[in-house]
C-alpha cells in the first residue's frame, strides 16, 4: 500500500526542519521525503494548508486493563489516542492485578496487537503488587518489552526500595517513572494547599510534599547514577531541583500534563470532579513555572495523565471521587490553544515535547520524519476551532474539566505504520 502526502508543512524536530514537502510512504515506512514527489499508484492525502509531524507520543496513559475495563480498555483507549492525534502510548501499572510481572506484560501486548489501534508499550510496576514492599519482576518485564518502570499513582515511600530499584535498572538504561508526592505530606488532602482551600474549607495537599519527594528521588538517582523520570511534575519547587540537577549531571528528566499547565486550583472553586487530580491542580505561580520549566527544557516532554474512570465513579461528591480525568482526546488542542496561539511556543516545540522527546526517554524508534522510519505520522490543522463535547470521546472517561471548552487546533489524521487510522475524527476500525 502506497500514501502520498501532499504539499504539507512538514515539522521535524530533530533536525529543526519546517517547511513544505512531500511524504511518499511504502508498506508501513516513510520511502521518500521531498518536492514534487510523483504519485503514482499511491493513494495522495491533500496536506495543503496542514501540518505534518511526527506521531504524537504519550508516555503516561492508564489504559485499566486488564482489570478496571468499566473505566477504560485497549480498544476505547486506544482509539482515544488516535482521535487526539497520538500514535504511541505507554501505559501505566496500576491495574487489576498491577503489572507486575513479565506473563502480565506480554498479555497485554499482545492484547494491544489484536485490539489496539495505536502502537502500545507497557510500564512494568516496581513493586510486587504496588505494595512498595518488594521489587517486582524488572529484568523479566525489560526482557518482555516493558520500556520504564513505574508505581504510578502511588508514591514510593519506603527510599531504600527506590534505592534498590535504581541500582537493578541502572546497567538497562531504563528509567524508573516517579510518582513524586510524599503520602505523609499530602495522602489526605483531596486539592491543592493555598488560599483557595483555605476559601473552600477543603483540606490541602502541599506543594513542599512534591518538592521532598522529587529531592529525595533526585539525591537517589544522583547517588546511583541511575534514570529518574518524574512523572506529572506540578509544582514550582519541583522544577527548580530538576533545573539545577540537570545542571549537574543527573539523570533526571520530567513530564507536565496540559492540565497543569493551563488550569489552576480556582478550577477546584466549581466543585466538579473533574478537577480532581492527583498531584493537584496547583496556583498561578506554580503554573507559570512549569511553563518556563518546559520552555528552557528543564520539563523534557509533555504527557496526559490520561486518568479515566467509570462516571458514577466520578459523579459524587469531591472528596469521594477518584482522582483522574480522560486527557488524550484534549490534550493537542489544549496545548496549540494555550502555548501556541497566545505565542509563547512555537510548533516545533510543541511538537518536539510531544513526540521527540518522549521517543527519547523511552528508547523508542519514533519521534523523527525521516526516510526509513515507521510511517508514524500526525497530521494537524492548527487552525481548527472546536468546542470540547466529551459524550462524543472515544474513551469511557467522560469526565474532563475541559468540557464545553472553545480550543483552536486539531489532528485532522493520525497515521501508524503507514495506515490511516484516523481521519476527521473518525477511527477506523
Ligand atoms: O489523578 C491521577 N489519577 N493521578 C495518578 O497518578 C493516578 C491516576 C489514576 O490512576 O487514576
Amino acid at each position: 500500500m502506497k500514501l502520498l502526502l501532499k504539499s504539507g508543512r512538514l515539522i521535524n524536530p530533530v533536525d529543526g526542519f519546517d517547511g513544505i514537502a512531500d511524504i511518499l510512504i511504502e508498506n508501513g515506512s516513510i520511502s521518500q521525503i521531498g518536492e514534487n514527489l510523483s504519485a503514482g499508484d499511491a493513494k495522495v492525502f491533500d496536506a495543503e494548508g496542514l501540518v505534518i509531524t511526527p506521531g504524537l507520543i504519550d508516555m503516561h496513559v492508564h489504559l485499566r486493563e486488564p482489570g478496571l475495563e468499566a473505566k477504560e480498555d485497549v480498544g476505547s483507549g486506544t482509539r482515544a489516542a488516535a482521535a487526539g492525534g497520538f500514535t504511541t502510548i505507554a501505559c501505566m501499572p496500576n491495574t487489576k492485578p498491577i503489572i507486575d510481572n513479565s506473563i502480565l506484560v506480554a498479555g497485554l501486548l499482545h492484547r494491544a496487537q489484536t485490539e489496539g489501534v495505536v502502537n502500545v508499550k507497557v510500564i512494568g510496576a516496581l513493586s510486587k503488587g504496588q505494595e512498595g514492599k518488594e521489587l517486582a519482576e524488572l529484568g523479566d518485564m525489560i526482557f518482555t518489552g516493558a520500556v520504564a518502570i513505574s508505581d504510578d499513582g502511588h508514591y514510593v515511600d519506603n527510599a531504600n526500595l527506590l534505592l534498590n530499584g535504581l541500582e537493578y535498572l541502572a546497567p538497562f538504561d531504563t528509567p524508573i517513572i516517579s510518582h513524586a508526592e510524599d503520602e505523609a505530606l499530602a495522602g489526605d488532602g483531596f486539592m491543592h494547599e493555598g488560599s483557595v482551600s483555605a476559601l473552600l474549607g477543603m483540606k490541602g495537599r502541599p506543594s513542599v510534599a512534591e518538592d521532598i519527594a522529587v529531592a529525595r528521588d533526585i539525591m537517589l538517582a544522583e547517588y546511583v547514577g541511575a534514570k529518574v523520570h518524574i512523572a506529572h511534575i506540578s509544582s514550582k519547587g519541583a522544577v527548580e531541583l530538576i533545573r539545577q540537577a540537570k545542571k549537574r549531571g543527573v539523570k533526571v528528566t520530567a513530564e507536565v500534563t496540559p492540565h497543569h499547565l493551563t488550569l489552576t486550583d480556582e478550577a477546584v472553586n466549581s466543585f466538579d470532579t473533574a478537577t480532581k487530580v492527583n498531584p493537584p491542580l496547583r496556583s498561578k505561580d506554580h503554573v507559570d513555572a512549569l511553563i518556563d520549566g518546559l520552555k528552557d527544557g528543564t520539563i523534557d516532554a509533555i504527557a496526559t495523565d490520561h486518568a479515566p474512570h467509570a462516571f458514577e465513579e466520578k459523579d459524587r461528591e469531591y472528596r469521594y471521587a477518584p482522582s483522574g480525568f480522560a486527557g488524550l482526546e484534549t490534550a493537542l488542542g489544549v496545548i496549540l490553544t494555550n502555548l501556541y496561539h497566545t505565542g509563547k511556543f512555537s510548533l516545533t516545540e510543541i511538537i518536539e515535547r510531544m513526540s521527540t522527546s518522549p521517543a527519547r526517554i523511552l528508547k523508542l524508534d519514533r519521534g523523527e520524519l525521516k526516510v526509513g522510519a515507521a510511517a508514524d505520522i500526525t497530521i494537524i490543522d492548527p487552525e481548527f476551532e472546536w468546542v470540547v463535547d466529551s459524550k462524543k470521546f472515544y474513551t469511557r472517561g467522560k469526565h474532563t474539566p475541559y468540557d464545553g471548552s472553545k480550543l483552536k487546533g486539531k489532528a485532522v489524521a493520525t497515521i501508524v505504520n503507514g495506515k490511516i487510522i484516523m481521519q476527521n475524527n473518525e477511527v477506523h476500525e
